[in-house]
C-alpha cells in the first residue's frame, strides 16, 4: 500500500513510546546519551513522515515522571538535549506547518526549558498541519491526579456539580483536552508495557509492540505499522456490523 492509499482507514493519532536508546548506544560501546541524540534525529524523520502517512496527530513520550530516577548525568543530558532540540527545530516546525504542544507537569522542569516550551507553542499556534505533542515529565497517573485536583476545585467553587462528572467531563481536565484519543500506540525495543503513558486516552487504542530500538525506527517502519493498522477492525466493545 502506498502512502497516499492509507487515507481514512489509517490512524489519525499515533502515540509512540520511544524506547531502546540506551541499549542502542551501549551495543555500540557508547554512552547512553549518544543513543538519545540518535533518537532525537528519528523524531525529526517521523514528524516529517506524518503528512504522507495521513497521520494528523503524533504524540511522543520523551521523559516520564519516573525518568528522574536515572543518573544525574543522564537527566541533565536529556534536559539539555530537549532545550537544544526545541531551539533548533522551532523555525523548522513553522516551516513544516507543525503545531507543537507539550503535556506533562512543567513545574519540575527548569526555567529555560519551560520558556522554550512556551515559545514553541506560541510560535506554532497558527500551524494547521501535523499536531506534534511532546510528553515531558509526563505520567498518566500524575496527569489524572492533577486533573482531579482541578476538577475538585471547580466542584468546591460551585462551578461544577458532582453529579455532572462523567466520561465527557473528566477528559476536559486532562493535559490532552484538545487532542483526540490515540488510535495506535507503538512501543519500540521489545518491551510489552505501557509505562504510564496516556492511560485514560488509550482505552480503545490498538497497540504495536515492536523489537526495533528507537534509533533504528525509520520512516519505512512507521509506514508499515500505519498501513497494517488500516486492516484491523476496531469494535469499541461492540460487535461486528
Ligand atoms: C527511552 O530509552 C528513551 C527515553 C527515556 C528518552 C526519549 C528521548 C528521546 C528519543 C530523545 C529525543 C526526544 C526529543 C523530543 C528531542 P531508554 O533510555 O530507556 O533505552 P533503554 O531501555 O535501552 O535503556
Amino acid at each position: 500500500m502506498g502512502a497516499k492509499d492509507i487515507g481514512a482507514a489509517g490512524p489519525r493519532h499515533v502515540a509512540i513510546i520511544m524506547d531502546g536508546n540506551g541499549r542502542w548506544a551501549q551495543s555500540r560501546g557508547r554512552p547512553r546519551l549518544f543513543g538519545h541524540h540518535a533518537g532525537a534525529r528519528r523524531v525529526r524523520e517521523i514528524v516529517e513522515a506524518c503528512p504522507a502517512n495521513g497521520v494528523k496527530y503524533l504524540t511522543i513520550f520523551a521523559f516520564s515522571t519516573e525518568n528522574w530516577k536515572r543518573t544525574q548525568t543522564e537527566v541533565a543530558g536529556l534536559m539539555s538535549l530537549f532545550r537544544r532540540y526545541i531551539m533548533k527545530e522551532m523555525q523548522d516546525f513553522v516551516r513544516q506547518n507543525v503545531r507543537v504542544r507539550f503535556i506533562g507537569d512543567r513545574v519540575r522542569l527548569d526555567e529555560k526549558l519551560r520558556s522554550l516550551m512556551d515559545e514553541a507553542e506560541e510560535l506554532t499556534s497558527h500551524c494547521t498541519g501535523t499536531n506534534l505533542t511532546i510528553a515531558l515529565n509526563y505520567g498518566g497517573r500524575d496527569e489524572v491526579a492533577r486533573a482531579t485536583q482541578r476538577l475538585a476545585q471547580d466542584v468546591a467553587d460551585g462551578r461544577l456539580k458532582p453529579e455532572d462528572v462523567d466520561e465527557e467531563t473528566l477528559p476536559k481536565y486532562l493535559d490532552t483536552c484538545v487532542l483526540p484519543d490515540p488510535d495506535l500506540v507503538i512501543r519500540t525495543s521489545g518491551e510489552a508495557r505501557i509505562s504510564n503513558f496516556l492511560l485514560w486516552q488509550s482505552a480503545y487504542a490498538e497497540y504495536e509492540f515492536i523489537d526495533t530500538l528507537w534509533p533504528d525506527f525509520t520512516k519505512d517502519v512507521f509506514h508499515k505499522l500505519v498501513s497494517s493498522y488500516g486492516s484491523r477492525e476496531r469494535r469499541y466493545g461492540g460487535v461486528k456490523a
